[in-house]
C-alpha cells in the first residue's frame, strides 16, 4: 500500500518504520527536506523523503504525525495547488487534496495541567475531517508512546496490544485495521468519529496517570471481570450501595 506520513518527528518514524519493514510504500513530507531526508534515513526500506504537498497526495493513506497547533497550517500545505508528486492533479478539482484517502490521526491535543494533562480542544478528529473534507479520517495510535509503537512488545500479561480506531467509513477502519495489524497490533473497532473525542480525552487521562507514577492498567481488570456481579436490585451490573 501507499502510504504518505506528514511529519517527520517521533510517530512519524516509529509507524512509517514498521509499515515500510512490513512492505509498504513510504512517502514522508516535512517542512524541511533536511528533516525529511532525516526521518526516512531512519525508516530505511526505501522510503523516499518529499514535501507536505506531495506526501498528502501520494497515498491512499495519509499519516498526520504533527503537533495539534499545526494542525490548520499542514492541512492548509497539503492542499496547495503546487504538487510535484504522482497523483499531482488530484485535488485540483475543487476537492481537498485528502479527500477520499483514509486519513489517519494520531495527534494528542495535549495542555499540560497541574494535576496531569488536559486537551486544548475537545475534538480534533471533527476538526480535521471538516477541514478536510471528503478525507476518511480515523483516530488511530493516539493512545500510546511512539517507542511502544516501534518497539516488539505486543502481548502484556498474555493480553494482545489493543489499538481502539475511530471513523465513520468503513473501508478506511478496515485498511487501518490492516495497518494495525502489520504492526502486530490487535485492531479494534471503537465507534464513529463522534467517538474520537474519548479517545482523544482517555489519552490525555490515562497518560496523565502514567505520568504521576500510577498504574492506569491495574484500574482495569479483564473482561470477563469487568462487571463483577449484576445487581438485581437496579439491574444495572456490579453497581452497589
Ligand atoms: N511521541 C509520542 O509518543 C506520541 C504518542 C501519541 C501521539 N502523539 C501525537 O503525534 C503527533 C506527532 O508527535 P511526535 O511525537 O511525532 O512529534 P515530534 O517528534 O515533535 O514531530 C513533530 C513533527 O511535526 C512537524 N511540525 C511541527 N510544526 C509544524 C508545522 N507548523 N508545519 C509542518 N510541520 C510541523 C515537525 O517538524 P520539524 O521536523 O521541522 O520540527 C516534526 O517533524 C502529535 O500530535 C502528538 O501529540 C505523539
Amino acid at each position: 500500500m501507499r502510504i504518505g506520513i506528514i511529519g517527520a518527528g517521533q510517530m512519524a518514524r516509529a509507524l512509517g518504520g514498521g509499515w515500510a519493514a512490513a512492505g509498504h510504500e513510504i512517502a514522508l513530507g516535512a517542512r524541511t527536506s533536511a528533516r525529511a531526508d532525516e526521518a526516512v534515513a531512519v525508516i530505511g526500506h526505501g522510503a523516499r523523503a518529499t514535501t507536505i504537498t506531495d506526501a498528502a497526495r501520494f497515498g491512499d493513506v495519509t499519516l498526520l504525525a504533527v503537533p495539534v497547533d499545526a494542525l490548520a497550517e499542514v492541512l492548509a500545505a497539503a492542499n496547495s495547488a503546487n504538487a510535484t508528486g504522482v497523483d499531482a492533479a488530484d485535488g485540483t478539482d475543487g476537492r481537498h487534496a485528502l479527500a477520499g484517502r483514509t486519513l489517519i490521526d494520531c495527534t494528542n491535543a495535549f495542555a499540560p495541567d497541574s494535576g496531569g494533562f488536559t486537551l486544548s480542544e475537545p475534538a480534533v478528529a471533527e476538526r480535521i475531517a471538516a477541514t478536510a473534507p471528503g478525507a476518511r479520517v480515523v483516530k488511530a495510535f493516539n493512545l500510546l508512546a511512539a517507542e511502544v509503537w516501534a518497539g516488539q512488545h505486543r502481548e502484556f500479561e498474555g493480553r494482545p496490544l489493543t489499538v481502539p480506531l475511530c471513523g465513520d467509513d468503513p473501508n478506511a477502519m478496515a485498511t487501518v485495521a490492516a495497518l494495525a495489524t502489520d504492526l502486530k497490533l490487535h485492531p479494534v473497532h471503537a465507534g464513529g468519529l463522534v467517538q474520537a473525542r474519548y479517545l482523544e480525552a482517555t489519552s490525555a487521562f490515562v497518560v496523565g496517570l502514567w505520568f504521576a507514577g500510577h498504574d492506569a492498567r491495574a484500574m482495569f481488570p479483564p473482561l470477563e471481570s469487568a462487571f463483577a456481579a449484576a445487581d438485581q436490585a437496579d439491574g444495572l451490573p456490579g453497581i452497589r450501595e
